[in-house]
């Protein structure tokens, strides 16, 4: 055998394990909807534990009929707090816009095939409007976004991401490859924030943030499932550890299936777990109206028990999430809600688990969506004009 062609072949490997690839790149529109693709960046605040969000998004309607809902949004997520009860409400800053103020490029060109998982991710999402838009862009590593929606400017820069998986394919690994209704991915459990900037342009008040986590991520397909929950957080203690979990029940033809992701990592302890419905079973409690999830997953190996709780009051009012017919009343979410999480590894011998980690996870995010807010009061069939 050729040495030199097996070194190549080695360097090659090598290559796919260093260079990021992801599919964090945008996806081509497709001729017909409905379509969505949307991407989400959260900032955990390292030193003051106050975090924000970043969402924007389009959808490609089911039809080109009599479209009200906008098709283009980009939100900005505050935590508004009133220190005289010691509650911060999420807050949304929302810009809407039409597909003709959108401009989406790969490596600065027209989106022309979908994210190659073996390219590292180089886009700009663009929207402007008047005074009102912005750009997020992804390229050689390094995060950069800078949008006014509403009285906010938002500018800011992270680097150095934490993937997912060496594959780049994300929560879902091979599953990405299914034509599943809907897809999660995540780029970074936890990219590092060099610099960032809010600005509140009616006060002139403004904040900086210095040492923050950046969790990056989006999501893309028909539409939003009926009913679904997704968190995410990181650790304030020096081990760096990460989760996020998403799921929900997703509608196919003739079945729906409840279907959840889960990733844990402890880079400290050497931890880096996942769940997904081909590996483990699980079992979940639900309550949109106290803030109570409570999950239970069992892999052949492990077992994860995780409770999140978002006090009522620190929940937003509806949030927009795409649906068929555009960005519609969602969801509802917190910024200040709590994990805990407990890890058992199965014991061979003894057919019992023994606990590898405990560990409770402050200010994190958490979303109930669909049917699971409470009383459905976020259902799309609300009228437009109360968006
Ligand atoms: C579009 O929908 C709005 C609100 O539902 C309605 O008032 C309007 O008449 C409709 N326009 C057309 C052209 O159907
Ligand atoms: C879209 O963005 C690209 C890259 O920033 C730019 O070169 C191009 O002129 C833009 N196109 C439109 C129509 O604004
Ligand atoms: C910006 O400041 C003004 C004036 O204090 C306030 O009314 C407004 O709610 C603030 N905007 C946001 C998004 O916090
Ligand atoms: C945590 O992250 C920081 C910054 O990325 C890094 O310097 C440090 O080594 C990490 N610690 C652990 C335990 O992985
Ligand atoms: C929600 O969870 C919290 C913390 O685990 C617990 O104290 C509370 O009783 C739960 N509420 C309900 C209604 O289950």
């Amino acid at each position: 055998m050729d040495l030199k062609a097996v070194f190549t072949c080695f360097l090659a490997v090598l290559a796919v394990k260093v260079t990021s690839a992801s599919l964090y790149d945008p996806h081509m529109f497709p001729d017909k909807g409905p379509f969505f693709e949307g991407w989400y960046m959260r900032v955990s605040d390292l030193y003051s534990r106050d975090s924000f969000g970043l969402l924007f998004g389009s959808v490609l309607p089911s039809s080109s009929g009599n479209i009200t809902a906008p098709l283009v949004v980009a939100s900005v997520l505050l935590r508004s707090c009133d220190k005289t009860i010691d509650t911060c409400k999420l807050v949304s800053s929302d810009g809407k816009f039409t597909l003709n103020d959108l401009n989406i490029t790969v490596k600065g060109q027209p989106v022309q095939s979908d994210p190659d998982k073996t390219a590292p991710p180089d886009f700009k999402w663009q929207v402007n409007s008047g005074s009102q838009g912005g750009y997020f862009e992804q390229k050689g590593g390094i995060t950069t976004f800078n949008f006014r929606l509403g009285d906010l400017i938002l500018r800011g820069k992270a680097t150095n991401p934490s993937y997912w998986n060496d594959q780049g394919t994300g929560p879902e690994g091979w599953l990405i490859n299914l034509p599943l209704p809907l897809h999660w991915f995540v780029y970074s459990l936890r990219s590092e924030l060099s610099s960032c900037e809010i600005q509140n342009v009616t006060s002139g008040a403004v904040t900086k943030v210095y040492t923050g986590a950046v969790h990056l991520e989006k999501n893309w397909g028909n539409s939003f499932p009926r009913q679904w929950i997704w968190s995410e957080g990181v650790s304030f203690d020096n081990d760096n550890a990460t989760f996020a979990m998403s799921g929900g029940l997703v509608d196919f033809p003739f079945l729906s299936v409840n279907a959840y992701l889960i990733g844990y990592r402890n880079p400290m302890k050497k931890l880096s777990l996942d769940f997904r419905p081909v590996d483990s079973l699980i079992s979940t409690q639900i309550d949109g109206c106290t803030g109570n999830v409570s999950v239970s997953v069992y892999s052949l190996r492990y077992k994860l028990d995780i409770n999140l709780v978002a006090p009522v009051a620190t929940l937003s009012s509806c949030l927009l999430g795409p649906e068929m017919h555009g960005f519609v009343r969602a969801c509802v979410e917190s910024y200040d809600a709590t994990a805990t999480i407990q890890i058992y590894e199965r014991n061979l011998l003894l057919f019992g688990y023994k606990l590898i980690e405990q560990k409770k996870f402050e200010k994190i995010a958490l979303e109930f969506g669909g049917m699971h807010v409470c009383g459905g009061k976020c259902s799309n069939s609300m009228p437009p004009e109360e968006l």
